[in-house]
C-alpha cells in the first residue's frame, strides 16, 4: 500500500477520542510525542480484563488467574517478536521508559561502573537519559559527559569518536529526538562504542511508533520504550536487554515476584525476566499494550511512515513560507516531530492560543534543557504526528498559528 492508499480515515474511526470537541473546536491533537491516543481495542482488552478475568499473575490455583498469567505472558510474546528479541525473557515489564533507564542505572550502572568511569550522552537527551546516569555516577565518582550536536540537530559523530577511550562505559542514546525530530544513526553509534568496548543504551521512546525496531539489526546492548507513546496505555514500559548483561544485573527492586527463595540466611533471585519484576506488576496495561501492538503490527507499517513522513514534509514546507518561523531541529532524518519558534512570541502564548481552537500542542524544554540550550532557546512549539493525523489538520494548525501571531503582535 503507498501512501495515497494509505486509508487515514479508517485508522481515525479506530480512535474514539478523535471524536472529540476541545474549548468548541473539533480536536486536532498534534502532542503525540508526549502521548499518543488509543484505538478501540486497546481500550477493550484492558476493560475485558477488568470485567471478565481480573487476577493476579503467577500466583493462584484457579481459572481467573491463569487466564491473566497467560494474556500477560502473551503480551511479553508480542512485544518480543515486535522487537525481535531473540527470546522474551529478555523483555522486562516497567512502568515506562524512564524506570526502564533507571533500572539499568541501577542495576548494571552500580555494579560496573567504577571512579573515573565515563558515561556518554547526547546533548538532545531527554532528562530522562540524563538524570539517572548523573545520579549513578555522583554515587560511583563517574562522568557524565555530553557528545555535542551540530546546528541542524545532527550528533557530532566525529566529536563522538574522538570522546571514546577506555574510560567510556556505556553511551546512552535517543533513536528519535522527542525536542527535534533527530533520527540518530544508531549503527554508527554502535560501531563506534564496539571498538572502545563500550555498551550502548538505546531509548526508543520516540522511535518504535513511527518505524519498525529490530534489536538484534541494531546490535545494542538494551532498548527502552514506553508502552503509551505506542497506543498503550500510560503506565507501561519495556527494558530490553543482552540476555548475558541481564543475568548478571543485580535486581532492581526487591519483593515477591523477584525471588527464588527467601531466607534470612540468604535469599535466591528468580530467573529472566521475573528477576527484575518485584511486586505486582500492572496486568492490565501489559495486556492493553499487547492489543496496542496487535493493533500496529495490522498496519502496513511502510505505509503508515510514509503517511507521517508526508504530514511531516508539508508542515516543514507551510512553516518556510510562514513569516517569522523558524524550525528548531533539521537534522538529515527525522520523525514526527516539527518543532519551531515564532519572532516576538513565547512558545506557551501560542499554545494556550492554539488550544483555544481546539489544537493540541506542547511547548517549552520538552524535558530537553541541554538542547534547547545548545540552541539558546528556552524553549519550542512542538506539533507532532501520528497515523491518524491529516492534511487538514496541518492546515488547522497553521490557521491557528495565523491567528495566534496576529493576536500576540
Ligand atoms: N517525553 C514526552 C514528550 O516529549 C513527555 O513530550
Amino acid at each position: 500500500m503507498s501512501a495515497q492508499t494509505f486509508d487515514v480515515q479508517s485508522v481515525r474511526r479506530d480512535f474514539p477520542i478523535l471524536q472529540e470537541e476541545v474549548n468548541g473546536h473539533p480536536l486536532v491533537y498534534l502532542d503525540n510525542a508526549a502521548t499518543t491516543q488509543k484505538p478501540e481495542s486497546v481500550i477493550r482488552a484492558i476493560s475485558d480484563y477488568y470485567r471478565h478475568y481480573n487476577s493476579n499473575v503467577h500466583r493462584g490455583a484457579h481459572a481467573l488467574s491463569d487466564k491473566a498469567t497467560q494474556a500477560f505472558e502473551a503480551a511479553r510474546l508480542k512485544v518480543s517478536s515486535f522487537i525481535n528479541s531473540p527470546q522474551p525473557e529478555n523483555i522486562i515489564w516497567t512502568k515506562g521508559t524512564t524506570e526502564s533507564i533507571n533500572l539499568v542505572a541501577h542495576s548494571w550502572g552500580r555494579v560496573h561502573l567504577q571512579e573515573d568511569d565515563i558515561i556518554l550522552v547526547s546533548y538532545m537527551e531527554h532528562h530522562s537519559n540524563i538524570v539517572p546516569w548523573q545520579l549513578v555516577a555522583q554515587e560511583k565518582g563517574a562522568k557524565v559527559i555530553a557528545i555535542p550536536v551540530d546546528e541542524f540537530g545532527n550528533i557530532d559523530l566525529e566529536a563522538l569518536s574522538h570522546l571514546l577511550n577506555q574510560k567510556v562505559k556505556l553511551i546512552a542514546v535517543n533513536q528519535v529526538s522527542n525536542a527535534l525530530g533527530t533520527i540518530n544513526p544508531i549503527d554508527e553509534i554502535v560501531a563506534l562504542a564496539r571498538d572502545a568496548g563500550a555498551l550502548v543504551l538505546v531509548d526508543g521512546a520516540q522511535a518504535v511508533a513511527h518505524f519498525p525496531v529490530d534489536v538484534q539489526a541494531l546490535d545494542c546492548d538494551f532498548y527502552v520504550f514506553s508502552g503509551h507513546k505506542i497506543f498503550g496505555p500510560t503506565g507501561t514500559g519495556v527494558l530490553w536487554g543482552k540476555q548475558n548483561l541481564l543475568e548478571n544485573m543485580s535486581p532492581y527492586q526487591g519483593g515477591g515476584e523477584m525471588i527464588e527463595q527467601v531466607s534470612f540466611s540468604g535469599t535466591t533471585y528468580n530467573k529472566l525476566p521475573y528477576k527484575f519484576e518485584a511486586g505486582t506488576p500492572d496486568i492490565a496495561g501489559a495486556i492493553g499494550l499487547g492489543a496496542a501492538i496487535d493493533y500496529v503490527s495490522a498496519l502496513d507499517r511502510a505505509a503508515a511512515s510514509e503517511h507521517e513522513n508526508d504530514l511531516l514534509t508539508y508542515a516543514i514546507g507551510k512553516g518556510e513560507d510562514f513569516s517569522g518561523l523558524t524550525r528548531i531541529g533539521r537534522a538529515k532524518k527525522t520523525a514526527g516531530v516539527f518543532s519551531f519558534i515564532l519572532e516576538g512570541v513565547h512558545p506557551l502564548d501560542v499554545g494556550m492560543l492554539l488550544d483555544q481552537q481546539g489544537i493540541a500542542v506542547r511547548t517549552g524544554h520538552h524535558c530537553a534543557q541541554p538542547i534547547m540550550e545548545n540552541f539558546g532557546i528556552p524553549g519550542t512549539i512542538r506539533a507532532s504526528f501520528s497515523i491518524y493525523n491529516t492534511m487538514d489538520e496541518v492546515d488547522a494548525l497553521f490557521r491557528g498559528l495565523e491567528k495566534a501571531a496576529m493576536f500576540l503582535k
